[in-house]
Formats: structure tokens, C-alpha cells, sequence
């Protein structure tokens, strides 16, 4: 799998994968566990190394059902990315959601912590929080999410490390960070821009450009649109899926070349 090399060496894979609605959407849903913990064990047999999750997940519960998950693999082979929640962003809330996050994950650092998205609470407070917890090892980097510029480079101000990504929603045709120029800026910055609901939640239409490019790569029209999001410079993404066949399709879409005049294409769909 290619990936991107982060500032110490370490390399993020740019196919990961996304756990919004396993075991759960806003609330834990127990009946949907074995489904989750299949699509997870089928997605680590795949190759998948990079697990993208949040302490909002089904309330805890998904963080829960990926720890249960990788237990069965080394530790040492997965990049877990977690996030905090807005009315956790306090010093001292943001210290227990880092805890209990190691705890429901069952880890003893988390290797990407990310503010899930803003609210009232000074990011002065928040930072004070996450950088006491890379120095003291619970987490190794930090990150943002939903960020717009001039919160991305407050973070970048406050951050004892290097902010390594901000995780926002990007694809074919969702260009909102692109037009308010925060993907270029990542870009410029060596800042992985962590593209979410990269098929737009199921719902991308799988028709016309789309489907005409993927008839040409005897490829499906996902794996086109991911393959186009994966072949931009400091692009990565996390498509989630509970099917062993689409887990497989996105995790291949990495290895598809794009011609210049297909990407150009897709570009101009949005
Ligand atoms: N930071 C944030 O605020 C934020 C917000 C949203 C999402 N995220 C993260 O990003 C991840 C991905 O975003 P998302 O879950 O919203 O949406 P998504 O990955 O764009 O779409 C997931 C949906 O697409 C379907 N799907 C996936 N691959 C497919 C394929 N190859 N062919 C056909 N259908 C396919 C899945 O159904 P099947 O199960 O049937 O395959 C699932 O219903 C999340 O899971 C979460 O980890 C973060």
C-alpha cells in the first residue's frame, strides 16, 4: 500500500479505515456487533493498517469493537486514529476522553488523537491537554478535524508537535475544503489531508465520467473515486464498509493509475 511519510519517518498508509456505524451510530446497537467485528477482521486479513475511530462512535462502543478486533493482529502493525468530542474539549475532559479512549481501545497509546470538530471551548485549553499527553507517551501525534484555515493554524500555533492531519470531508463531489483553501494549504504545508465520506456515505452516483473511467480500468466507480482522491499529493482516506467485497474493492482502488486527463476529468465533476 503506498503511503505518506509523516515528519519522523512513519508511514500513514493512504488507504485506511473508517468505523462510523459499526456497532452502533450515536448509540451503542449490540445487535450489529458480530457484523462490525466480521467487516473488522475481514478489513485486517485485506492489509488494512490504519483504523480511523472516535470516542463518539456508537458512544464508545466502536472504539470498543476495534480494540476487540486487534487484538487478534501485533499491536505494532496499526495506526490507530481516535477523536475527542466538543463537550470534552476542556483541559481536564480532554485528559479523561484520552483516557478513556486507551481504555475502550485497549492500547496503551493512541497513535493519532484528533479534536473532532470545534465548539466554544479556547483551543489554548485543549492543546494544554494533548500536549501534556504526547509528552507523556498516550499519544504519539496530534490532529484536527472539520478545521477551517484560520482554526488549523491556531492549532499549528498551539501544537507542541506538528499538526499531521485534518480530517475533513473530500470527494469527487464534496469540494467545500477545497474551495475555502484548506486543502491547498495542507498541501503546501506537508499536512495529510484525511478525506472522509469519500463515497459520500453509499450515496455517490456511479454514473456518467465516473463510471465511463471505471469502465476503462475494468474498475468499479468507487474505486475510481477513491483513486482519485489517493493520487493527490498528501491525500489519504477512510472509506468505511461492513462488506468483505467493497472492503477489498477500496483497499485495491489505491493501485489505479489515473491518466493527467482522467484526473482532470474528475475534477471537473464536482
Ligand atoms: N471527522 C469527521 O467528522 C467524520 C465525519 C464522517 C466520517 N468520518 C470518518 O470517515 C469514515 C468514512 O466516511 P463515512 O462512513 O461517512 O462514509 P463513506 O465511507 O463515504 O461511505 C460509507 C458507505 O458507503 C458504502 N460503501 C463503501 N465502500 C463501497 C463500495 N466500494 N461500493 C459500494 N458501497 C460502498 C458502505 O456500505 P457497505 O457497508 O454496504 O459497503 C457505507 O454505507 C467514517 O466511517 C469515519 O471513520 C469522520
Amino acid at each position: 500500500m503506498r503511503a505518506i511519510t509523516l515528519y519522523d519517518g512513519t508511514e500513514l498508509p493512504v488507504m485506511g479505515l473508517g468505523t462510523w456505524a459499526m456497532g452502533g451510530r450515536s448509540r451503542p446497537d449490540r445487535s450489529q456487533d458480530e457484523r462490525a467485528l466480521r467487516a473488522l477482521a475481514a478489513a485486517l486479513t485485506i492489509g488494512y493498517t490504519h483504523i480511523d475511530t472516535a470516542e463518539m462512535y456508537a458512544n464508545g462502543h466502536t472504539e470498543e469493537l476495534v480494540g476487540q478486533a486487534i487484538r487478534q493482529v501485533d499491536r505494532q502493525q496499526i495506526f490507530l486514529t481516535t477523536k475527542v468530542r466538543p463537550p470534552n474539549l476542556s483541559y481536564q475532559r480532554t485528559h479523561q476522553s484520552i483516557e478513556g479512549s486507551l481504555r475502550r481501545l485497549g492500547v496503551e497509546q493512541i497513535d493519532l488523537f484528533l479534536i473532532h470538530w470545534r465548539d466554544h471551548t479556547p483551543l489554548e485549553e485543549t492543546f494544554r491537554a494533548l500536549n501534556e499527553a504526547v509528552q507523556a507517551g498516550k499519544v504519539r501525534y496530534l490532529g484536527v478535524s472539520n478545521f477551517d484555515l484560520a482554526e488549523l493554524k491556531q492549532a499549528q500555533a498551539l501544537s507542541d508537535t506538528p499538526i499531521v492531519t485534518n480530517q475533513i470531508p473530500y470527494s469527487v463531489t464534496t469540494r467545500t475544503y477545497k474551495q475555502n483553501g484548506v486543502i491547498p494549504y495542507c498541501q503546501e504545508n506537508g499536512i495529510v489531508v484525511t478525506a472522509y465520506s469519500p463515497v459520500e456515505e453509499g450515496r455517490l452516483r456511479a454514473e456518467g465520467v465516473l463510471a465511463e473511467i471505471a469502465a476503462a480500468h475494468q474498475a468499479a466507480p468507487y474505486q475510481i473515486a477513491l483513486a482519485w482522491l489517493v493520487q493527490q499529493p498528501w491525500v489519504i482516506t477512510v472509506p468505511m464498509s461492513h462488506n468483505p467485497i467493497h472492503l477489498q474493492q477500496n483497499w485495491d482502488a489505491a493501485a489505479i493509475t489515473l491518466t493527467p486527463e482522467q484526473m482532470a476529468r474528475l475534477e471537473t465533476l464536482n
